[in-house]
């Protein structure tokens, strides 16, 4: 379940980024907002692999004979609190992406250009992009736990 999490929410990032917003964006304006609708319903999807990777994660951790609460004494340890920071930070950008997909809906935002509401659709790329280079770092730092753990 841990790693479903990852591949649901990493995966489903990579697919926005790389497959569908390259086309969408020379597409009309009836295509972005079906975009718009596909990209919100895939935010109930983050929550969902966020929370299974947090109840999961913390299963994992109490259950390892090697954690030891606040000591980070050996390298699996420093490598489990790089994870946890990691997926602070996406937690972070998951926020921030969902409150401006919001406010994307709203009337306003659509109404004639709208400068902040451009702000906000080059932020929503940023977000993802940093979203998956933050994933990618965190499955390494995993990998480095079975390995150098
Ligand atoms: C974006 C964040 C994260 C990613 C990509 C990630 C990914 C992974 C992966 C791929 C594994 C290896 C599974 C295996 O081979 O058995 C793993 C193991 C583990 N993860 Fe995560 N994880 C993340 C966040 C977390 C968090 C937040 C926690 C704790 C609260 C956590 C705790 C653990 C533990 C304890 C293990 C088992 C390590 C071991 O057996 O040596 N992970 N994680």
């Amino acid at each position: 379940m841990h790693v479903f999490g990852i591949v649901v929410w990493l995966g489903g990032l990579m697919f926005q980024s790389a497959v569908a917003a390259p086309i969408i964006q020379f597409e009309g304006e009836l295509a972005k907002a079906a975009m718009r609708k596909v990209h919100k319903r895939f935010v109930a999807f983050v929550w969902m692999s966020a929370w299974t990777m947090l109840i999961t994660g913390v299963l994992l951790m109490l259950l390892n004979p090697r954690f030891v609460w606040f000591r980070y004494q050996d390298r699996w340890s420093v490598l489990l609190a790089s994870k946890q920071l990691i997926f602070v930070l996406m937690m972070f950008y998951a926020f921030g992406y969902a409150r401006m997909l919001k406010y994307l809906e709203t009337p306003s935002s659509n109404g004639g250009f709208n400068e902040k509401a451009e702000l906000y659709r080059r932020r929503l790329d940023q977000f993802r992009k940093i979203s998956i280079v933050l994933g990618i770092a965190a499955l390494l730092l995993a990998a480095a736990m079975q390995v150098y753990g």
